[in-house]
């Protein structure tokens, strides 16, 4: 797909018909994650790829009643493919904790912008844009409250030294019905809103 079409298309599916990702398709969105930008080349991302049913059950079981309580339909449950998006923090230490070992008291950086979160961001863009090259629809789950991101990790027993960023969810996209907005969605800002200029 021409790449401004695939960000014309660009925006979060919170609907997907039952049919299947093939594996082809899967494969290729996977791809780019080699393709993926890191800080100091951390390489920490990490991705665990769901399709067994009965794990997506347990995720929309955690995550969806809300949105099914304001009209969506079961869109984490019924998602063929989901995508746990994780971080190994250690990595980034270890990268950088190395990166001048023979200065006289080296300490670590104050991490004034958590690497591992920014590169999470950068990785799940790139699997967003992929995934709607290959004309399938992207959504993104992700929670403010703690025990919602553990009890997520452990539906799919995430090892200790990861951190769940969120969970991607890829399907074909249901758009045979109307989706309810909900009353707190704020207008898009315009541009004039987000970027100043220095000329
Ligand atoms: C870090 C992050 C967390 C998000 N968490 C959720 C979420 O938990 N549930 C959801 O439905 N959408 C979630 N979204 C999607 C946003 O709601 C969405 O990007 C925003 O409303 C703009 O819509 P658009 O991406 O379709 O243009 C998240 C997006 C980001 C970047």
């Amino acid at each position: 797909m021409d790449f401004a079409d695939v960000l014309r298309r660009r925006q979060m599916a919170r609907s997907y018909t039952d049919e299947p990702v093939s594996d082809e398709a899967l494969t290729r969105i996977l791809k780019v994650v080699r393709r993926a930008p890191s800080a100091g080349f951390s390489q920490g991302h990490r991705l665990v790829v769901v399709t067994d049913p009965k794990l997506r059950q347990q995720a929309g079981d955690i995550a969806e009643g809300r949105y099914v309580e304001m009209g969506f339909p079961p869109w984490i449950s019924t998602a063929p493919v989901h995508i746990y998006l994780c971080t190994r923090e250690q990595s980034y230490h270890d990268r950088y904790g190395v990166a001048e070992p023979v200065r006289p008291g080296y300490t670590e950086i104050p991490w004034p912008v958590p690497f591992w979160w920014f590169d999470c961001g950068a990785l799940f863009m790139l699997l967003h844009l992929a995934a709607l090259n290959e004309q399938l629809a992207t959504g993104y789950f992700s929670s403010v409250y703690t025990d919602e991101l553990e009890a997520l990790g452990q539906v799919v027993g995430l090892p200790d030294d990861l951190f769940l960023a969120g969970v991607i969810t890829i399907g074909h996209g249901d758009e045979s019905r109307p989706l309810p907005v909900p009353d707190n969605v704020v207008p898009r800002m315009s541009n004039d809103e987000i970027i100043e200029w220095r000329v």
